[in-house]
């Protein structure tokens, strides 16, 4: 299903700011290693993001969180158990995407229970939209992959869709987290009896 907005009158007059232009983040330099690129996008309160980073120490994750609270408690726990191969970022995903991250460089994006915005009038926030796809798509490194999880099946089916009908991208087998690896909010919604709809889709080698 593919979503239309329609032109607000007036909306032709309001010029766009360019966008700032800034040097894309050196992972080789922030992390001290070539490692391997994971993005956890929405890293809420971490627990994913910490497990996965403990299973794998030769790979790079960065979290992207906008609440500030989070971001810090997450930084707080790394810290505390020496997890030297996290970093945070409290801002906005698209923002970090479109503007920091150098194209071809990311091995996996995780998106684990975006916000779902469930009122028709707020779908054009929900993250999922081909736009974005084309942005990550962008991104990803030959062969990397976008993991998607949600609680909530309208946004399950649109983003099904979504992710299906790219261009580009190619769905390929869904990520089944190991227990510790669920996040936080998988473990809120599965104690409620919500099951997660996981879809993953990759970019092609070449
Ligand atoms: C429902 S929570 C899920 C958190 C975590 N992935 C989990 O499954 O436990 C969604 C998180 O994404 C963050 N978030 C939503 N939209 C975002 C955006 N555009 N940029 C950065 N973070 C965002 C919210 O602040 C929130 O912490």
């Amino acid at each position: 299903m593919t979503q239309t907005t329609k032109p607000q009158p007036g909306a032709d007059l309001i010029l766009s700011l360019p966008a700032p232009v800034l040097p894309p983040w050196n992972f080789a330099h922030i992390f001290g290693n070539h490692h391997p690129l994971e993005i956890d996008a929405g890293s809420g309160k971490g627990r994913f993001l910490l497990a996965r980073a403990k299973k794998y120490p030769n790979t790079n994750f960065l979290g992207i969180e906008r609440q500030n609270n989070r971001i810090k408690k997450v930084a707080r726990k790394a810290a505390r158990v020496h997890c030297h191969n996290v970093r945070l970022v409290k801002a906005d995903i698209s923002f970090i995407l479109q503007n920091l991250i150098r194209d071809n460089s990311i091995r996996t994006l995780y998106i684990f229970y975006p916000d779902p915005w469930p009122k028709r009038r707020h779908h054009k926030r929900r993250l999922i939209q081909t736009a974005f796809l084309d942005l990550v798509c962008q991104k990803l490194q030959p062969g990397g992959k976008v993991h998607f999880a949600t609680d909530h099946t309208d946004y399950a089916a649109v983003a099904k869709t979504c992710m299906e009908n790219h261009d580009t991208l190619t769905p390929c087998d869904p990520f089944m987290p190991s227990p510790e690896e669920k996040t936080d909010f998988e473990l809120i919604f599965e104690a409620h009896g919500l099951y997660a709809n996981r879809f993953s889709v990759q970019k092609p080698f070449d």
